[in-house]
């Protein structure tokens, strides 16, 4: 594998003529004078982009804003469902495949067993049918559905039907424990959940049903279970609460209305985790969530009607919702949706996919690119990749050594690279390459994409210049930004609004440099990013305390060569408790069964007490430099007690 020390890296990477010919914005010059416009007249620039989109009634006012809420086409009535759907068979594409899945399951030559293809008629009807089964079912505009499902063409079908009745979802990642899908149905106060029986995850079945089972025993808020049978595992099914979906959809019509809902009624729930307390709900709204996922999927993968555009994220996670689903399918275009996990039945899965359907567009997560990267390029060498045209990065700042093999590797050593930075409260991405525009640089997510105004700041604010490290923020709202954290108006001003006044704070770290880039340098705040995925340092550490042995914790990340990020868990024991390996493993299942696999501390160490300063705040800052290098070299003077770190950098790990 190519380190990044041993890989000279060129410094920028121009889109090649071709490219940037066909494309939707082809000059450096068209970019500026665009993004000026989106900057200096956002009600314009939005509303004629919006105008593309399809209203039942036209907003009164593009944009409302009194800090810390924005509002977007004011007065509009539309429908997201109608959007992805109705609109684009209207505009002629009904007949053209809108989903391609493709099931995990192989036969003896490597052939997969399962796939299935909806054209944007099918997919219309299957979701009118199912919207008809959640209103049968007694759901109703503005109730809060979850979903918890594993990755087939139902976990959109389900969604694209609580959009169309104006039911927020709330989609539930597969790989979560039933304790955390109580966290998250007591906090939506949602009472129907929509699961399958199992999911295939390498080759063996992840109990579904028998999770949600397990959280409806600890919470007595869900009425109705629908299951949708994908692996007809032996399940309970509870006579008068769950219901099978094929006998949920029995008898429903084809054909339901589409809601015409305000352009800021609440389209869905998304949890993701933060610095403190339990995951936040994050709530995004219709129209201007619409707007923005529909324009940045068309310019940033730079859409084109016969694209086969496969992002590789689970439905679970943002990426998903805005770049699987909402986005891609309201610029009518193929989304190709697979099932399982990049390694099964081997490291050539994704490739043999690629080829398979001769896919135009890639978007995957740097943590996948490096596990690739471990198998050899002569894994993709074997296929026949000419297809790809564009490759996307997402979920964690990529390194410049995995940049280059996803460029020559993947992209043939021309197709450009967008390396899009955003997030769960963005809705969309915001800083990005324009791919028939931008030189891009390995490693940098580049710059604001239309309507952003991104800036690197001090603490108090004060923006810094070009060549400078600070904080991230965007200056102005943007049509997919958040509108709240669910049922928690203060922790929404508090963690995006006050830290630097007057903008919303990211959480993350950047670095402006001397050609006006953003490089992403990582969260600044107690959340880890690990594979991609957030995970707050406080969920974990209230996991693991809630363990009969376990005194006090603290979870701090240390980098890691695949994951990016990796969790290290700092443990005193009750009493007389004894550390050892098998409590160890112990506590990290603990903490697998408490949140889910992904939460699982891949380093635990025992120690009889954990670094605090005077006021009693453990610090994490001497944590993570035991975690990273094994001992504390830093400043300590404000320790409180000087013996812990001695005790710690002297004591082999346990
Ligand atoms: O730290 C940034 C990192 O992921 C965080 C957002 O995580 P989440 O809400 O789960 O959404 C992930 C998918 C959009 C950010 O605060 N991040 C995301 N994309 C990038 C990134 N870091 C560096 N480069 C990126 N391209």
């Amino acid at each position: 594998m190519a380190s990044d020390s041993s890989t000279p890296v060129p410094q920028k990477f121009a889109p090649s003529a071709d490219f940037s010919a066909q494309a939707h914005v082809k000059t450096v010059a068209e970019y500026e004078a665009m993004h000026k416009r989106s900057i200096e007249d956002p009600e314009g620039f939005w509303g004629e982009i919006a105008s593309d989109c399809h209203f039942f009634k036209k907003w009164d006012k593009v944009r409302e804003w009194n800090l810390p809420d924005a509002k977007w086409f004011v007065g509009g009535k539309t429908n997201v469902a109608y959007n992805c759907l109705d609109y684009q068979i209207e505009k002629g594409r009904g007949d053209h495949t809108a989903i391609l899945w493709e099931g995990e399951l192989v036969d003896d030559k490597g052939e997969p067993t399962d796939v299935r293809k909806f054209t944007y008629n099918d997919l219309l009807r299957d979701v009118c049918k199912f919207a008809n089964a959640l209103k049968k079912m007694g759901v109703k505009k503005g109730d809060r559905v979850t979903l918890y499902m594993p990755m087939v063409p139902e976990l959109a079908i389900a969604m694209l039907a609580c959009a169309r009745i104006g039911a927020p979802h709330s989609v539930i990642f597969g790989g979560f424990s039933a304790q955390a899908i109580v966290d998250r149905l007591e906090d939506a106060q949602s009472t129907v959940i929509v699961t399958a029986d199992g999911g295939y995850r390498r080759g063996k079945i992840v109990p579904l049903k028998k999770n949600v089972d397990d959280a409806c025993g600890m919470t007595d808020l869900v009425k109705t279970v629908v299951v949708y049978e994908r692996t007809g595992n032996e399940i309970t099914m509870k006579d008068g609460r769950d219901v099978w979906w094929h006998d949920a959809i029995e008898g429903c019509a084809d054909t339901c209305e589409a809601e015409h809902c305000d352009a800021e009624d609440m389209l869905f729930l998304l949890y993701t985790s933060g610095s403190t307390g339990k995951p936040k709900g994050i709530l995004h709204t219709t129209a201007g969530y619409m707007v923005f996922a529909a324009y940045t999927a068309k310019m940033v993968f730079d859409l084109k009607p016969d694209d086969m555009y496969w992002c590789t994220a689970d439905i679970g996670w943002v990426t998903g919702h805005s770049y699987i689903v909402y986005g891609p399918l309201q610029n009518g275009i193929t989304t190709i949706m697979y099932e399982g996990a990049p390694n099964h039945p081997d490291w050539e899965r994704f490739w043999a996919i690629v080829q398979r359907y001769k896919v135009t567009k890639f978007y995957t997560a740097p943590t996948a690119i490096r596990a690739f990267m471990k198998q050899g390029e002569e894994l993709p060498g074997k296929y026949d990749l000419s297809s790809i045209k564009l490759l996307g990065s997402v979920g964690e700042p990529i390194n410049p050594a995995a940049w280059m093999w996803y460029h020559e590797h993947l992209g043939g050593g021309t197709s450009p690279i967008v390396d899009t930075w955003w997030q769960t409260e963005t809705g969309g991405i915001l800083i990005t390459p324009l791919p028939g525009v931008t030189e891009t640089k390995p490693g940098s997510a580049t710059q604001p994409f239309f309507g952003v105004d991104a800036a690197v700041v001090e603490r108090d604010g004060t923006v810094l210049p070009r060549g400078s490290n600070g904080l991230l923020v965007i200056r102005q709202p943007w049509p997919g930004m958040l509108r709240g954290i669910y049922g928690d108006r203060d922790r929404f001003i508090k963690t995006y609004f006050s830290e630097i006044e007057g903008v919303y704070f990211t959480g993350d770290g950047a670095r402006f440099d001397e050609d006006g880039y953003f490089w992403i340098t990582g969260r600044v705040d107690d959340v880890l990013n690990v594979s991609g995925h957030r995970m707050g340092t406080a969920e974990i550490e209230s996991a693991l305390v809630s363990h009969p042995r376990v005194a006090e914790a603290a979870v701090v990340g240390f980098p890691d060569e695949l994951t990016g990020e990796a969790i290290c868990a700092f443990v005193t024991l009750k009493g007389d408790s004894e550390a050892s390996a098998g409590l160890k493993d112990e506590l990290r299942k603990h903490v697998a069964t408490q949140i889910g696999a992904i939460a699982r501390p891949k380093d635990l160490r025992f120690t009889d007490a954990l670094p605090k300063t005077r006021s009693g705040k453990i610090m994490r800052r001497l944590l993570r430099e035991l975690a990273t290098k094994g001992r504390v070299e830093g400043d300590i003077t404000t320790l409180e007690d000087l013996t812990t770190i001695a005790a710690m950098n002297t004591k082999d790990e346990e």
